[in-house]
């Protein structure tokens, strides 16, 4: 059920139910972390395999040393990044404490942890009081959900609650970090971009984190619709009668007309559908439109999505990154 109601959402947490609550950056499918069977629930509502640790939610910084422990050498840089990104879309791993279960760290030693920002989620938390377990509210593999309506398709039937807050802001899941020796290892891109980690340390992009997990698995984030990355759709031109969806980086929806350009006949037009990531080549706003109109592309029964590639800089990283490993799906 879609709901704005933050009460049941916390009656349903603390009695070890799940719930789909909006964060900052996608839409996560939370559950008390330090409640093993809630825990579990996640994982059967996802069809998530038990090797993919899963990242923990803190109502406040005063919980950090609770659940984790904070190297000593590292204290220093951990609490600028903590100053600077938290509550925010940064997820940091750390040695963790003996109370997190292992089956939110999928056994590892280490757990992954956040604060929200988003008010709504914040607000659930706090009033909770207990760390929240909380990926992605979508089916395993499958792309990370931005409304309540997404989830809804991913999970209707599985869960009892949506908290519903409109789309989510970022659009793309959190930068993921490990610390180690003053350093900083980006384990994933997201809206903490490269640029803005290394003003705090030396940064270094870790291709294949050494933990092998599902949500660095090359074919990740996958459309049903085989999805193809182009350098610019002036130059693509689809087979005869195959249709194919663009998903628009440098073309204007003015200039996608699209005409063919064999034939000349405006009547015939290139691609099938067209979505364009920001008309205004914006790419925050491309960031926070990419799942959506993946979603939509793929829900047009096409032959094929082509996507023209983004500038691999600042949040162009992480949306490359989200659309490579779309692209190795197929
Ligand atoms: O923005 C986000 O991070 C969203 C929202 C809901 O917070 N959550 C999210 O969770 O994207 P999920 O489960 O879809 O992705 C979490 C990723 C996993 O793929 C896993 O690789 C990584 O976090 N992870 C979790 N624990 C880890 C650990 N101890 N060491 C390394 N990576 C870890
Ligand atoms: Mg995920």
């Amino acid at each position: 059920m879609i709901s704005t109601d933050r009460v049941a959402a916390v009656e349903l947490l603390r009695k070890g139910n799940l719930v789909a609550l909006p964060t900052e950056t996608v839409y996560g499918l939370a559950a008390d972390a330090l409640n093993s069977i809630a825990v579990a629930r996640i994982f059967e509502a996802k069809e998530r395999p038990r090797f993919d640790p899963l990242i923990v939610h803190l109502p406040n910084r005063g919980w950090l040393e609770r659940i984790v422990d904070v190297p000593a050498g590292d204290r220093q840089l951990i609490g600028k990044l903590a100053e600077k990104f938290w509550p925010g879309p940064l997820t940091i791993v750390f040695p963790k404490c003996e109370i997190v279960p292992d089956i939110v760290t999928a056994g590892l030693d280490t757990v992954a942890v956040r604060i929200s920002a988003h008010r709504a989620f914040a607000e659930i938390l706090g009033e909770l009081d207990q760390p929240l377990a909380a990926p992605s509210a979508n089916r395993f593999g499958r792309i990370s959900p931005t409304t309540a309506g997404h989830v809804l398709d991913e999970l209707d039937g599985r869960i009892p609650l949506i908290v519903d807050a409109g789309p989510t802001e970022h659009g793309i899941e959190s930068t993921i970090v490990a610390i180690r020796d003053g350093r900083i290892a980006v384990l994933r891109h997201g809206p903490i971009t490269n640029e803005q980690l290394s003003q705090f340390a030396v940064t270094s992009v870790v291709a294949t984190p050494r933990i092998s997990s599902p949500g660095q698995l090359p074919s990740h984030y996958a459309p049903e619709t085989a999805l193809r990355l182009i350098d610019n759709a002036e130059a693509f031109f689809p087979r005869k009668n195959q249709r194919v969806g663009l998903l628009a980086w440098h073309a204007r929806t003015g200039d996608l007309q699209l005409a063919d350009r064999r034939t000349r006949d405006r009547r015939s037009l290139r691609f099938a559908a067209v979505r364009s990531l920001s008309q205004r080549q914006d790419l925050r706003e491309a960031a926070a439109n990419l799942f959506r109109l993946v979603r939509e592309l793929d829900a047009l029964d096409l032959d094929l999505i082509v996507a023209e590639r983004v500038p691999s800089l600042g949040l162009g990283a992480a949306i490359m990154d989200r659309l490579e490993r779309a692209s190795k799906a197929a």
